[in-house]
């Protein structure tokens, strides 16, 4: 059959393609696309090469696994190939997969065992007489580095091994890898040093091994999980791969916790779900679970196919990053007038939803990732987090790309937009003069736990503001029906319902109408503080920063906050109006600390609590004298036990601690 000339142009275009991001990805450790993208590369060449198995060449990417090794580093070769994994993304098609082991089989249902796959590097390493001899990269399968000098530097690595009955040789194979918090902490560190950083935990954790220099890994936060042997000589291994691994567990070489011994197909699907649902909560990152048959002498009946066993398949979960393209970049003002730079992004699917819009963070962050209007980008969105851009791919770029500036003047009121000195974000000076600003301080204000000012949501909020109604929030309590039903969409009726809901937003408290002022960085928990420590407004506003720094859990940068808050004409005028309109609480009398009724007592809230967060129930308890501690000990008087409660309560039940259930916490604030 003749082969259309598109085809073998699409071919030699995927070819160099992914050649390019091999060597971006193995040898540089600096991929420009993720890994989902060069999936789908790789999966389209694969299907091209089968429906035209002539244009198949040995130096095909499909035909081998990774890239050549860094010169630098000498050469090992694996006596024993180190295999790749075949991939799953659907359901369907781990059923498949255990369809086919169960008919090569001949059994009615297989035993597995199921293990995270982490996203690092794989390495082997090599103990001869239980001693650490040789440590190795797996490069391209066959040849991998030399990295013995830097893998004696991983302190989860034993040089030696634990425990007897250990092989002559033994080889062990393992996940070289970075927590989410070594990453971390090592980016911040080199950002300060002003060093590269890295974009994930992977490129960190290849980036740290294949280093010429152990000194410089051994500053690494690498660690290494082991889930499988090699070459074994000298002495026979269980037959079974979970025994091995408890063996190895054994002699010192660490598994993962996580890895469980499951039985048919079921068992593997819900064992995805379970680290699914774990995933975010994980000190490392994962790309899916492995599902390997248990048996060895089963792992020897199906053997291998290409570069992969039969006996094994990586059931991946959706990408946490994908590429797409930026169209625009737009700042939006928030509440206390902070700039964020968004980016407007062509609709991509990514960590289970579809994103049009990233927060980039601020100026210095698109400088120091040199992202550009126009630009081809990563986005990752992981679990609820809101989704960011990630990097920028420079080879993708075109010559239209535009550069980021943030504006100097308030892109919603005009204003000049300030960036003090040390500071990473842009503000507007505007302050409620600011539409963008009164808006989200008004909806704020209105919000439930703060003035509760029900059905005032952001929709009215805009609509009332659009009509010129509003000046500042005091406004708020002098519209009146007529200028509310002239709204579109408002009946009267909804009109009516709202000056209800503004009439009884008056009777508050102190402590609500502090955290509805909206002051940068006062919680409902610090606003219950200060209205416990001072009792009355006019104490607060006439405080000084010494005196709102002796408050507890209010430190220079809070107190700064109040403190300038206050000291605004603006922001005096406004409460002085409020305060005029109605609204009113009643007094706290502060009693000396000794007389407060929990004083000198500490509690720890633990689980689920359905009257209140537990932002609320702290605060709540503070204001009666109480300490709340985060971790329960000796010195705990009362662990609340809400719903789900885990650890801690078992903690209290172990040290004789009392506890209490919702209700009686209730029953203790006085309903
Ligand atoms: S087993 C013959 N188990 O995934 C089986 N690999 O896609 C070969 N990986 O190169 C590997 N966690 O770097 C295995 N629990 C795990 C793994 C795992 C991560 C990596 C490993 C391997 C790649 C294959």
């Amino acid at each position: 059959m003749a082969i259309p000339a598109g085809v073998r142009k699409r071919v030699a275009d995927l070819r160099e393609q992914l050649q390019h991001h091999n060597y971006l990805y193995y040898v540089l450790d600096a991929p420009e696309i993720p890994d989902a993208e060069y999936d789908r590369l790789l999966r389209e060449l694969q299907a091209l090469e089968s429906t035209h198995p002539q244009l198949i060449t040995p130096d095909s990417p499909t035909q081998r696994v990774g890239a050549e090794p860094l010169k630098e580093f000498a050469s090992v070769r694996h006596d024993v190939p180190m295999l790749s994994l075949g991939n799953a993304f659907a359901e369907q098609e781990v059923i498949d997969f255990d369809r086919r082991t169960r008919e090569r089989l001949g059994a009615e249902s297989v035993d597995y065992v199921a293990e995270p796959k982490l996203d690092g590097l794989a390495i082997s390493l090599v103990y001869e007489a239980g001693m650490l001899v040789r440590a190795a990269t797996r490069g391209d399968g066959r040849t991998g580095e030399d990295v013995t000098q830097n893998v004696r530097t991983v302190d989860t690595v034993p040089l030696r091994l634990y425990g007897k009955g250990h092989p002559r040789v033994l080889e062990v194979r393992g996940e070289m890898f970075m927590s989410r918090q070594g990453f971390a902490a090592l980016n911040k560190r080199q950002q300060k040093a002003g060093e590269k950083t890295f974009a994930n935990p992977r490129n960190a954790a290849a980036g740290s091994l294949r280093q010429l220099d152990p000194k410089v890994t051994a500053t690494r936060p690498l660690e290494i999980y082991f889930y499988g042997v090699g070459r074994v000589e000298g002495r026979q291994l269980p037959g079974r791969h979970g025994d091995i691994l408890a063996r190895l567990a054994e002699w010192g070489l660490r598994t993962n916790p996580e890895i469980k011994k499951v039985s048919g197909v079921q068992g593997c699907l819900d064992y995805y779900a379970d680290i699914l649902a774990l995933r975010e909560g994980l000190p490392y990152e994962i790309d899916g679970v492995v599902y390997k048959v248990d048996d060895i002498a089963q792992q020897e009946t199906l053997g291998f196919v290409a570069r992969a066993p039969r006996w094994a398949v990586a059931h991946k979960f959706p990408a946490e990053e994908e590429l797409t393209k930026l169209t625009a970049i737009d700042v939006q003002v928030g509440r206390t007038g902070k700039l964020t730079p968004v980016a407007r992004l062509e609709p991509v699917f990514v960590g289970g939803v579809t994103v049009t819009n990233a927060t980039l963070h601020n100026q210095d962050e698109i400088e120091r990732k040199d992202i550009r209007i126009g630009d081809t980008v990563v986005v990752r969105r992981a679990g609820d987090v809101i989704p960011e851009v990630v990097s920028a791919v420079k080879a993708k770029r075109r010559k239209g790309a535009r550069r980021f500036k943030m504006p100097v003047k308030c892109p919603v009121c005009g204003s000049d937009v300030v960036r003090p000195e040390g500071e990473a974000d842009a503000r507007c000076s505007g302050g409620l003069y600011c539409a963008a600003q009164r808006r989200e301080a008004i909806q704020h204000f209105a919000s439930r736990r703060a003035m509760d000012i029900e059905g005032l949501g952001e929709k009215l909020v805009n609509q009332i503001d659009e009509q010129g109604l509003l000046q500042d929030i005091a406004d708020l309590y002098a519209l009146d029906q007529g200028q509310l039903s002239a709204l579109e969409r408002m009946g009267e009726k909804s009109a009516i319902n709202l000056i209800a809901a503004l009439e009884k937003s008056k009777p508050t408290t102190l402590a609500r109408f502090l955290f509805a002022l909206g002051i940068r960085e006062v919680g409902e928990a610090t606003a219950q503080t200060l209205a416990n420590e001072f009792g009355d407004l006019d104490a607060i506003m006439t405080a000084d920063v010494a005196r709102l720094e002796q408050v507890p859990d209010v430190g220079p940068v809070v107190a700064q906050n109040i403190y300038a808050f206050f000291r605004e004409q603006h922001n005096q005028s406004v409460i002085r109006k409020l305060i005029k309109a109605g609204i009113h609480w009643p007094t706290i009398e502060i009693k000396p600390a000794a007389e407060q009724p929990l004083h000198g007592k500490t509690f720890v809230l633990t689980g689920t609590l359905e009257n209140f967060t537990r932002d609320e129930a702290k605060a709540r308890l503070q204001a009666l004298g109480a300490k709340v501690a985060g971790s329960v000990s000796r010195k705990t008087d009362y662990v609340v036990v809400g719903a789900e409660a885990g650890s801690k309560a078992a903690r209290a039940d172990e040290l004789g601690v009392q506890t209490l259930s919702e209700d009686e916490l209730l029953r203790l604030l006085g309903g």
